[in-house]
């Protein structure tokens, strides 16, 4: 094979236009470990482990395809109502071992959407069993991301178009403005702010009256915006404020979790007490799908019997292949390595901070970013234009990067070497200088 994909194709690719398809689309043929390769045998430094964040332990790992054969071959599929397979129990035991905070029950899903849907229909399970039976608002954050499915769409913030489409949405998602200092909705400034940020949910409670209002649900370190990570405080005047209040706090680990912030789960940073989180993506590297929501005991002693099914669900295969993907961030040492190579990577975009258009770079164990301004004084928008010319030129020249905001992110492999984050510093002069020009900056 060495065609790109047209519009001939009988194929239907996600948020990929008309336009893009008459160009030619990439086809990714085959990875191996940070690498992967297309229909021409062309190699890219996979910066954001396969665009969309997943692929922890890197690709090409034949242990992940030897656990997923030996369990197909046992056992691969069995209901996960009223019956249980090894898989799924000695995960969820796992999971009670590497979770976060008091987080020690867990129901496995498909994706992170699903475990975003599930834990929303958990937390009205609860309510609703302990007679709370009017919560039914979920508030999350104009710069959210929580996935493409009922529920979690209405708690979509970041991407518009992705939520508007869907319009009319289930009724009761509310939002309030995500923490983002370098460009504050707020026009405040930390520490004068009080953590504005956080402490406005409390109004925003009020005014959606407390009673009707399930949970608040937000990414540990938020997508949108680039690897946006609020300030310390900011989980525990959350915590207080849905105490206060009634309403279950869930944390959003689907891109987080599995160490990809340099912790197994970036819910440490903080020291958070989240009711629940949600889970995908790390879980099994992406070789299979799966997502997982992670409940307290607290959440799970109320549930008499949890009301749904997904045919998939606790789905044996997966499960085996979460828990040899685990063993492998264990026995590799890949949280260390997020976190010592991510401190590494940072330094190098350090060093970019002279150029006029790096506004500020940050980054927590290997998910770090680049936020671009075209005046560094009042820190305005940077052209998206500018940045697809940016991520287009690194392809070329053989790195994979992807845009969030006025951002450049990187999420890559677990397992990334200092020789790779040497090649994509050089690659990053090259292309901020390029476009600065182009730019007259
Ligand atoms: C924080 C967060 N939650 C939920 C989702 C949805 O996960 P999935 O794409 O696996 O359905 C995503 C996807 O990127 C995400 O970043």
């Amino acid at each position: 094979m060495n065609k790109k994909m047209n519009e001939s194709s009988h194929l239907i690719l996600h948020r990929t236009s008309k336009d893009e398809l008459k160009k030619g689309v990439t086809v990714i043929t085959r990875g191996e470990g940070v690498r992967v390769f297309d229909q021409d045998g062309k190699s890219y430094l996979d910066l954001n482990s396969g665009i969309t964040r997943p692929v922890h332990v890197g690709h090409g790992r034949k242990e992940l395809a030897q656990a997923a054969y030996d369990q197909m071959s046992t056992l691969a599929y069995f209901s996960p109502c009223g019956f249980s397979s090894e898989p799924a129990m000695n995960l969820a035991d796992k999971m009670a071992e590497i979770a976060p905070a008091a987080i020690n029950r867990f129901v496995f899903e498909c994706d992170g959407s699903e475990a975003v849907e599930t834990s929303m229909k958990i937390a009205k399970a609860y309510h609703q069993m302990r007679g709370d039976k009017g919560r039914f608002k979920v508030i999350s954050r104009e710069g959210a991301y929580h996935g493409v499915n009922g529920l979690g769409v209405r708690a979509l913030g970041v991407v518009p178009m992705m939520r508007q489409i869907m319009e009319p949405l289930a009724p009761g998602g509310v939002f309030i403005k995500s923490p983002y200092c370098y460009r504050c909705p707020h026009n405040l400034t930390y520490p004068n702010c009080d953590v504005a940020c956080a402490r406005l949910l409390e109004e925003r409670i009020l005014f959606e009256g407390p009673d009707q209002i399930s949970v608040f649900i937000g990414e540990a370190i938020q997508q949108g915006f680039g690897a946006y990570a609020p300030v310390k405080e900011y989980w525990d005047i959350i915590r207080e404020i849905c105490d206060k209040y009634g309403i279950l706090m869930i944390i959003d680990e689907v891109i987080t979790g599995f160490g990809r912030t340099g912790k197994m789960f970036a819910t440490e940073h903080f020291n958070a007490k989240p009711d629940m989180i949600t889970m995908a993506k790390g879980l099994t590297s992406g070789y299979l799908p799966l997502g997982g929501v992670g409940c307290t005991d607290a959440v799970q002693d109320s549930i008499e019997v949890l009301n749904h099914l997904h045919t998939y669900g606790n789905h044996p295969v997966s499960c085996q292949t979460a828990i040899k993907n685990i063993e492998i961030i264990e026995t590799e040492k890949l949280v260390e390595n997020s976190e010592k190579i991510g401190r590494y990577f940072l330094d190098g975009l350090e060093s970019l901070t002279d150029h006029p258009s790096v506004g500020e770079v940050r980054g927590k164990g290997l998910w770090l970013a680049i936020d671009f301004t075209m005046d560094k004084k009042t820190r305005a928008n940077y052209p998206g234009t500018s940045l697809n010319r940016m991520i287009s030129l690194a392809m070329e020249k053989g790195a994979l990067m992807k845009s969030m905001g006025c951002a450049l992110e990187f999420a890559p492999p677990l397992i990334l070497a200092k020789s790779d984050v040497d090649e994509t510093i050089e690659i990053l002069e090259e292309i901020i200088s390029k476009e600065e020009k182009e730019l007259g900056l």
